[in-house]
């Protein structure tokens, strides 16, 4: 471990606590319309995660607990782990609203085997996770240390090779902004509100992301002992992440330019060998 990192993810997590409640309250995730209906999983990752049902799944990174939710309402007996105390709190009252069972845990995903025992048949992680993790190679093999012989790993996040571009001075042109290759410094955002509302004003602005290739995600999980039954790259995205793109269908974003060109999401499943 460098020895800033803490330094790192002790500004992350003001940031999170404080963005927590504004993304509840935000239309982006529409709490209202999840207490009448609670399922924000999206298709991709009903389709490629697996059959739930009965199952034991670990979610990493459940930020206030709707996928957590979500997937307890298909039938897994779930277990969220978040580092932010206020999004656990959040996270326990909207199960609680909508009658769902889910363990909540509070701990970074990194100190997580010290924080939590026992083993998983589906260990699952969603948009928007990757890049908080100083060390994929830990992350992996965290992943991996909680999986039962037999059990499925899978992630579905925002492809690293979007997240490149920024927008023109017009808006929506797109302009390589960021390197694809990490050089083992944390990109440091200020001022940019939050992904809910850009222009909220944070007392906790300064985050720091840490960069990653979609191959070292791979090599990290089959380093980790996993064994990898496929990556998908997806011509769309579910959510819009992206300042110039658009919605073109019900869970489908595309870019407004060069649609096609660049993959914005990925999806990766493994399993763990007997
Ligand atoms: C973009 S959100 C995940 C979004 C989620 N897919 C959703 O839409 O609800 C990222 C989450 O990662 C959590 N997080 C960031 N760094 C973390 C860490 N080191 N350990 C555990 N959780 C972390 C944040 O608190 C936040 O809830």
């Amino acid at each position: 471990m460098r020895p800033d990192e803490q330094q790192f993810l002790a500004a992350n997590l003001t940031h999170w606590d404080e963005v927590a409640p504004i993304h509840a309250a935000s239309a982006f995730y529409d709490v209202a319309g999840f207490r009448v209906r609670p399922d924000s999983l999206k298709p991709i990752e009903v389709a490629e995660a697996g059959e739930v049902r009965g199952k034991t799944l670990l979610h990493l990174q459940y930020h206030f607990g709707m996928d957590s939710i979500s997937w307890a309402r298909r039938g897994a007996q779930v277990t969220g782990v978040d580092f932010s105390p206020v999004a656990i709190d959040q996270a326990r009252t909207l199960a609680r609203e909508v009658g769902t069972a889910v363990r909540f845990v509070c701990s970074s995903v990194d100190d997580l085997p010290r924080h939590l025992e026992g083993l998983f048949d589906i260990v699952f992680t969603s948009y928007g996770v990757l890049s908080w993790l100083p060390d994929k190679q830990r992350w992996a093999r965290t992943a991996a240390h909680f999986l039962k012989p037999g059990g499925t790993f899978y992630i579905v996040e925002f492809h690293p090779f979007a997240a490149i571009f920024d927008s023109g001075p017009d808006g929506e042109a797109m302009r390589i902004a960021y390197r694809y290759f990490p050089d083992g410094e944390p990109q440091v955002f200020e001022g940019l509100g939050t992904y809910t509302d850009r222009e909220a004003l944070l007392k906790h602005n300064r985050t720091y992301e840490f960069p990653f290739t979609v191959g070292e995600v791979l090599t990290s999980l089959a380093e980790a002992g996993l064994r990898i039954e496929f990556l998908h790259e997806f011509p769309h995205s579910t959510y819009q992440f992206l300042p110039f793109t658009h919605q073109t269908g019900p869970d489908e974003v595309r870019l407004l330019q060069h649609a096609g060109s660049v993959p914005p999401l990925f999806s990766i499943k493994a399993t763990k060998p007997v």
